[in-house]
């Protein structure tokens, strides 16, 4: 049997081990744990690849998240139009700052529904926060356009998008301000949690600059209470020699995913993923939709193949925001496309033949048609 898993950060690791051990190495010499050279640099190179001026490294994305909003003035009051077809984070954010998510159904490409944001606008929205879900960016042009005629922020949730690239532009240089997770499973993962910030405006930079590390403007001079959300050096190291090889992780994501969706395109009542001319996605997750998904995941575990669901309950139907009232139906698409989404292995050492294997285990698992 062929076990493969739907990530294998041990692959990653052994083909840059040296470059990542000696990073590691150089920084427990310099004993320079927080802050410093190497922290910087990393930013430096992390704002080049984003195409922004500025990038702050934070505790993890779900403080980028919150850091973001607090700095673009999202507070107590505010509406936050999002998905509910996301990871909690994106909203946990938004209720962390005292504002109010406002759920919004997505389309089929697992990205916000531009119309649906456009009829929640009320007098109290102050932010859009769209999702680049599975690595797939939303659209963005007239999300920005509706921003723009009704003077609210557009607050980019990047966690799985490092890279990512819509109409010839990198995601996370599109909006107000991006928040980017290097959570490590992430197509840019630390080794352990990390996030940032990255920004073309100077004032959002310097704010969450700021609030990451207890609102200090100069030693022992406090402007805010903040928060203690640095990005660790150690972690600095470890980014910023994985971010030189993400170009290439990111094109061998989109190789694999051209040949599942070449293979897959082949079988009926699978739904690949979105492939559109004006984004450049970087198959974070490689999410189908299939009829019977519970049953074909448990096939496919007992052949070998482990696979994942993003997400099983979205979160307008999580216990943690009923406070917010809605029913399961009020967001039908976001609804449905629950309890059909399979995340299939996805990482850039995954070989060829190994999709193969995948895609075979998976026809014989799929319900006859007639
Ligand atoms: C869409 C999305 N937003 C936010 C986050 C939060 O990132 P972190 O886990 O680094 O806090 C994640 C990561 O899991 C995510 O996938």
């Amino acid at each position: 049997m062929m076990n493969i898993p739907l990530n294998d950060l041990k692959a990653q690791y052994l083909t840059i081990k040296d470059e990542i051990d000696a990073a590691m190495n150089e920084v427990i010499l310099n004993c320079s744990f927080v802050g410093g050279k190497t922290l910087e640099a990393f930013e430096r190179s992390f704002a080049e690849f984003c195409e922004v001026p500025y990038a702050v490294g934070v505790g993890n994305g779900t403080d980028a998240l919150q850091l973001a909003l607090m700095a673009c003035g999202v507070g107590p009051g505010s509406e936050v139009i999002t998905v509910s077809h996301t990871f909690t984070a994106t909203a946990e954010a938004v209720v962390n700052v005292g504002a109010r998510p406002v759920f919004v159904d997505v389309d089929d490409s697992y990205t916000m529904n531009v119309d649906q944001a456009a009829r929640h606008i009320t007098p109290r929205t102050k932010a859009i926060l769209p999702v680049h879900l599975y690595g797939q960016p939303a659209d963005m042009e007239p999300l920005i356009g509706l921003a723009k005629k009704n003077g609210l922020v557009v607050i980019e949730d990047a966690a799985q998008a490092h890279g990512a690239r819509y109409k010839g532009k990198r995601v996370g240089s599109l909006g107000d301000a991006a928040c980017f997770s290097f959570y490590p499973g992430k197509n840019l993962g630390a080794y352990g949690d990390g996030g940032a910030v990255v920004t073309n405006n100077q004032e959002i930079a310097q704010s969450v600059r700021m609030l990451r590390d207890h609102g200090r403007t100069q030693k022992y001079i406090h402007k805010k209470t903040g928060f203690n959300s640095r990005l660790d050096t150690l972690q600095a190291a470890i980014l910023r020699v994985k971010l030189g090889h993400l170009e290439e992780w990111n094109k061998l994501r989109r190789t694999h995913a051209a040949l599942y969706s070449r293979l897959l395109s082949k079988i009926p009542n699978v739904a690949l993923p979105p492939n559109s001319p004006d984004t450049e996605h970087v198959y974070h997750l490689y999410v189908i939709r299939i009829p019977d998904r519970d049953k074909i995941q448990a096939a496919l575990k007992s052949a070998g193949i482990q696979t994942g669901i993003h997400y099983p309950l979205p979160l307008h139907e999580q216990p943690a925001y009923a406070f917010l009232g809605y029913r399961p139906d009020d967001l039908p698409h976001t609804h449905a496309v629950a309890s059909e989404i399979l995340s299939l292995p996805m990482y850039s050492e995954l070989a060829e033949d190994q999709v193969h294997h995948i895609v075979a285990a998976l026809k014989q698992n799929l319900p006859a048609t007639s």
